[in-house]
């Protein structure tokens, strides 16, 4: 097979460029390693900010989004018993991010592809990448017994954490910068009325905990948990009991609770590989950075990154100007680096970091105090939040 540009993974930075370059007439392979089934079962974030929402209505995939997902101009800070609100509208001069989960968006991202017979291959094995320093690189993978050969243009590692691309880029060009936080998060789906209309993100003694939701019938809610706690040692009861205690008691008192139909502990990482380009191969998405979940910024990123890759190739094939393609790197990454920043001050701010001083522990609380007594650290809040700039 030959394609322009040949895309290893289909998670939604993979399947959003695939659509977005398709729609421009560009010609792309996506090679995902897993099933459809398995990749719509997994679970993941939630709040998509207003760029990533106007990319997916360029991708001619908004359509659901815009109608089920719920607009949020604002989410709740509980701390010391209370909550306090951080009006992401007033503070980010009129912006505000789309709730809707990110397995809904990679739906319609998968059903929009099938309308465009594009061709997104799964349980594709081997996945291996040659040649990426020529201007002729291919990609192989097995199929059965045959090995399968793709020529193309351009490979994008849009494959997550654990692909096969940034692991293609030798060792002494790579640089990976990493910091592994003491705790994880404990994420629990039901099917029950969310406690609260927006977000709760909640400091408190015992941990760090999270209310959040899919849609007025469906809550998402998290609780900081230490790294050697497993899904088993988590009744929901026992879930339901600590989360509870994490939140203001008016909160708690009406938390409305049911079984739970997913129940997953995820680490907290930060994680940047530089750079995001070697020859012709293009890293986007998880494959190329990770951030702590804290500040919603893991999904958006990814965007970011697709949002410049669209442009650069969009520059390539209709212009032939390649300045976009070889300041990808730099230019990701500065973004990249920022999403990076906010979301380590958010982990930061907010949870019980069990090693702290007493003194680190006050400067914490001096933060969040400082924070909600200051407009311009609201507006510095609330820019980050709602996405900066592309
Ligand atoms: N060959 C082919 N596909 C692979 C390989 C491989 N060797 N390794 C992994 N994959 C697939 C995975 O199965 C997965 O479906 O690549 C896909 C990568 O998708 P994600 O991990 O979802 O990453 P990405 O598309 O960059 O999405 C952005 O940011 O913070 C997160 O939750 C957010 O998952 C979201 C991600
Ligand atoms: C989620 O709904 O899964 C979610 C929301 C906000 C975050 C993290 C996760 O900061």
């Amino acid at each position: 097979m030959k394609v322009q540009v040949c895309i290893i993974g289909g998670g939604p930075s993979g399947l959003l460029l695939s659509q977005l370059l398709h729609l421009k007439g560009i010609d792309t392979v996506v090679l995902e390693k897993q099933s459809r089934e398995y990749v719509l079962g997994r679970i993941r974030a939630g709040v998509l900010e207003h760029g990533f929402a106007a990319l997916m209505r360029e991708a001619q995939c908004g359509e659901r989004m815009d109608r089920e997902g719920e607009i949020h101009e604002g989410f709740f800070i509980a701390h010391g018993g209370g909550m306090s609100r951080v009006d992401l509208h007033k503070y980010s001069g009129g912006n505000s991010v789309v709730v809707y989960g990110q397995t809904e968006l990679t739906r319609d991202l998968y059903e929009a592809r099938d309308r465009m017979n594009g061709k997104v291959l799964h349980n594709v094995e081997g996945v291996t990448l040659h040649d990426l320093k020529s201007d002729a690189p291919y990609v192989t993978y097995r199929d059965g017994d045959r090995i399968e050969r793709i020529d193309c243009d351009y490979v994008i590692g849009a494959d997550g954490f654990h692909g096969v691309s940034r692991k293609s880029i030798p060792k002494d060009v790579l640089r990976e910068y990493e910091r592994v936080y003491p705790f994880g998060w404990l994420g629990v789906l039901s099917r029950t009325r969310p406690v609260s209309p927006e977000l709760i993100y909640s400091k408190h003694e015992r941990g760090f905990a999270l209310c959040s939701l899919r849609s007025q019938v469906l809550s998402r809610y998290y609780i900081q948990v230490p790294l050697t706690d497993t899904v088993d040692d988590w009744s929901d009861e026992a879930f339901w009991a600590e989360l509870k205690r994490r939140l203001p008691e008016d909160v708690a008192g009406r938390m409305i609770t049911g079984p739970s139909i997913e129940k997953s502990i995820a680490p907290l990482r930060s994680f940047v590989a530089e750079p995001m380009r070697y020859g012709q191969l293009f890293l986007a998405g998880d494959a190329a950075h990770i951030v702590p979940p804290t500040g919603a910024r893991g999904l958006n990123s990814a965007a970011s990154d697709i949002y410049y890759l669209y442009h650069a190739m969009l520059g390539h094939y209709q212009n032939g100007d390649d300045t976009g393609l070889e300041g990808y790197s730099q230019k990701a990454l500065a973004r990249v680096w920022k999403a990076q920043r906010f979301s380590w001050w958010m982990t930061t701010m907010l949870h019980k970091f069990p090693d702290n001083l007493a003194y680190e522990d006050k400067l914490q609380s001096t933060e969040l105090e400082y924070l909600l007594s200051s407009e311009a650290a609201m507006g510095s809040l609330a820019e980050n939040y709602v996405g900066l700039p592309f």
